[in-house]
């Protein structure tokens, strides 16, 4: 088998030589070998150039004519020591530098031009979090798959999304890149957007995906970036793992290490996760990058002594391309020459590498990606603006209502507080090529959708949240004549993301005069919170009426806020993190374990003494993992399974009756949870299994089934094994993951 191989390798190659192109350079041959010939007349300099990525920004052009930094990167370009760039965008630049990687290296090898674009490039959709808040999943594949056709536009392959971290840490700056808290909804997002952003790879409209960050990033200790991550097996399995595996098994073509340490060994150079889990357990056939510099900060981390250490430490463990920490281009043509890193080990990671360049095409057509017209005409298309408003009022959050929608007819609105009128403050540090001038204000979108109003603002807050002084007469005279206020607080638009990692929860003190100052006119109220990552809204919940949690919501903000407040978007989303009510309690979240000495908020007495529980806080956070509200009302009844006891190979019929009683046609998303009431090792007082987002209308009651196979009833061993053990269960199908009905299910 062997032998004929390499009879047809050599042969294909003689055939090719003949028509006097070499072998790599033939479409007619399969990847595999094109890759080998490839691979058979590079040096071992041009090897190690495909796995260094470099931080490029602008690197050609008369901006740059005298940039030394610019000038430097293009001779190591030129010397076949550069696989890929990041940071170099739009079609001009990215044109001109593959040009010189066709034309002025060796063996004309093109290169991969990467991006972060998180949650969209021109075009820019709500933050990763906000959009699970919509458990949409078609939604989210259709804004990854505009982000894509944007980037490509753009002249980008490749974008270092989605983030696959779970996370339970507000504090945590990055948790707006996710999608919260649970693993299973985490892993339907995975797919959808790996989906949404690759396609099948082989059109110039998609781009490769990269998951991130491998591995449980989402659990650095107090949620302080860059932070140690200190994990038992089990939860790592079954917490954090679920949704990488399901974007590999999705097709994923890239993976980046993650920053932290896990089992004390940084993820960089983790061979159990790199090489163990991701390359042999689960068959990943891409390639491996490491994060900004992660290989050379191995050092740092007291893990690798050197650099030649650490570039060995983190190739050996699986990793295959060094994103800017420059290690492996300083050291791995040594190590490899003196045997200290196996020639085939070098190979492999090329191999990955040149295989994705063959499978996007590059190699055949190196400028199919560089297309001005059509970035022209991609990027801000009016239909992916439509989008993006859509996608913005569906992953917003209706936490507490008195007063809307809105009349139609209102005379008088005024707005309050410097959120409500900052283009800034709509996008977020992960903004992509996102630009302010581009994106609606919430005072902005008020204003269009309600033109024969008179629309007042006073922006009584600075962008930091102090007070400004004065404000309060203004707001009175004003509010004597408005219909109603409409306030905005929360945190301004870039803390959120990389770096961002905050030890204080509370909205500023100045926005909570502007909502008292406000409150004490009398006139009807909304408040609006906006901030990338839950915050503790104790306070603001106790004293008014009616909260709209924004996040953040990109270009189309202020119309998607706008949308709601009147009434032309009926609100369905539901929070996707758990909203702690004291910072005391964080990690606070709903798939937790029960204990030895449970207690639940409001049992009080000698009897309830020595239990697990605050004496000054209680137990349960603010609002539930699931909780949003509609201006529809739904009841839920009649939950039945179609058994009691299933075997392992069967399936039950989940049934449950949901009643829209309201006047308002609505979407409900209706979750479905377990509890494993006796297992070993033992399970949380629930998990969600499944989930359907459907519309009701006003007065009818919809029958919603679900079919839960036994193998859902599972969980993985610390060795990421699957495991399945007989008992007894409960199904429980709610509004949320608080209010739930129950029955019982039996595993024989
Ligand atoms: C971040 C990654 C990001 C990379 C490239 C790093 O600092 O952790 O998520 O993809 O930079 O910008």
């Amino acid at each position: 088998m062997k032998k004929t191989l390499i009879f047809t390798f050599g042969l294909l190659i003689s055939v090719s030589c003949l028509a006097q192109i070499p072998a790599y350079k033939d479409k007619n041959l399969s990847v595999n070998l094109r890759v080998k010939d490839l691979l058979s007349r590079m040096t071992v300099e041009e090897k190690v150039g495909q796995l260094n990525q470099v931080n490029g920004g602008v690197l050609t052009g008369p901006t740059v004519a005298n940039d030394p930094g610019a000038a430097g990167k293009m001779n190591l370009l030129r010397q076949g020591k550069v696989g890929s760039f990041l940071n170099v965008v739009g079609t001009e630049q990215t044109l001109a530098v593959q040009k010189e990687a066709i034309n002025n290296t060796r063996l004309g090898i093109p290169l991969l031009f990467a991006f972060d674009v998180i949650h969209g490039y021109k075009t820019v959709f709500p933050i990763p979090l906000a959009e699970a808040c919509s458990w949409d999943l078609a939604g989210a594949q259709n804004t990854a798959a505009i982000a894509a056709k944007e980037a490509s536009s753009a002249g980008l392959h490749w974008t270092f999304a989605p983030m696959m971290d779970v996370s339970r840490e507000p504090r945590w700056g990055r948790v707006m890149e996710g999608s919260g808290e649970d693993p299973y909804l985490q892993a339907r997002f995975a797919e959808a957007r790996v989906t949404g952003f690759q396609g099948d790879l082989s059109d110039n409209e998609h781009v490769m995906a990269c998951v991130k960050h491998f591995a449980a990033y989402g659990a650095v200790e107090a949620g302080k970036e860059y932070n140690t991550v200190d994990l038992s097996r089990y939860a790592l399995w079954n917490y954090y793992m679920p949704s990488y595996k399901a974007a590999v098994k999705a097709g994923a073509a890239t993976v980046m290490n993650s920053f932290n340490i896990l089992d004390g060994v940084p993820a960089s150079g983790n061979g159990y996760l790199v090489n163990d889990v991701l390359k042999k357990k689960w068959g990943f056939d891409g390639f491996v990058v490491s994060d900004w510099a992660s290989f050379g900060e191995m050092i740092a981390h007291g893990y690798s002594a050197n650099e030649t250490e650490a570039a060995k430490q983190a190739i050996m463990a699986g990793s295959d391309m060094d994103m800017e920490s420059q290690v492996f281009n300083k050291t791995l043509v040594n190590t490899v020459n003196e045997g200290d890193v196996p020639l085939a080990r070098l190979d492999e990671a090329v191999e990955r590498i040149l295989r994705m360049k063959f499978k996007l095409g590059l190699f055949d057509d190196p400028y199919k990606y560089h297309d001005a017209e059509r970035e022209k005409r991609t990027l801000l298309a009016p239909e992916h603006i439509k989008v993006a408003r859509d996608a913005a009022s569906s992953s917003m959050v209706l936490l507490k209502n008195e007063i809307l929608p809105l009349k139609k007819e209102l005379k008088n609105i005024l707005v309050l507080g410097h959120l409500s009128e900052s283009q800034d403050d709509v996008l977020d540090f992960w903004k992509g090529q996102g630009d302010h001038k581009n994106t609606v204000t919430i005072l902005e979108g008020i204003k269009a959708k309600y033109p024969n109003a008179k629309v007042s603002f006073v922006k009584t807050c600075t962008r930091d949240g102090e007070f400004i002084k004065g404000s309060e007469k203004e707001i009175k005279s004003l509010a004597k004549k408005a219909d109603v206020i409409i306030a905005t607080i929360g945190l301004y638009g870039d803390l959120a993301g990389e770096a961002r990692a905050l030890g204080n929860l509370n909205p500023p003190a100045g926005q909570m005069e502007m909502l008292a100052a406000a409150k004490a006119t009398k006139t009807p109220m909304v408040v609006l919170v906006q901030a990338g990552r839950p915050l503790i809204l104790t306070d603001v919940v106790k004293e008014y009426g009616t909260i709209l949690y924004t996040w953040i919501g990109g270009s189309q903000h202020g119309n998607g806020v706008a949308d709601i407040l009147a009434g032309d978007v009926n609100p369905s989303a539901k929070t996707v993190m758990s909203f702690p009510a004291s910072l005391g309690q964080v990690p606070v979240y709903y798939n937790h374990y029960n204990s030895g000495r449970p207690h639940s908020d409001g049992q009080e007495g000698p009897d309830h003494f020595w239990v697990s529980r605050y004496r000054d806080i209680p137990n349960e956070p603010l609002f539930p993992f699931g909780y949003g509200l509609s201006y529809s009302t739904f009841v839920y009844s009649d939950l039945k399974l179609s058994k009691t006891e299933i075997n392992k190979n069967e399936t039950v019929t989940v049934e449950v009756k949901v009643t829209n009683t309201s006047k308002i046609d609505g979407i409900e998303i209706v979750q479905l949870y377990i509890r494993d009431l006796v297992a070993q090792p033992i399970r949380p007082v629930k998990e969600l299994k499944d989930f359907k987002r459907i519309m009701i209308k006003a007065g009818e009651t919809a029958v919603v089934n679900f079919e839960l196979p036994a193998v859902k009833l599972g969980f993985y061993d610390e060795n990421g094994d699957d495991l399945l053990q007989k008992g007894a269960f409960k199904v429980f199908v709610g509004t949320n993951s608080k209010e739930v009905l129950s029955a019982d299910l039996e595993l024989k």
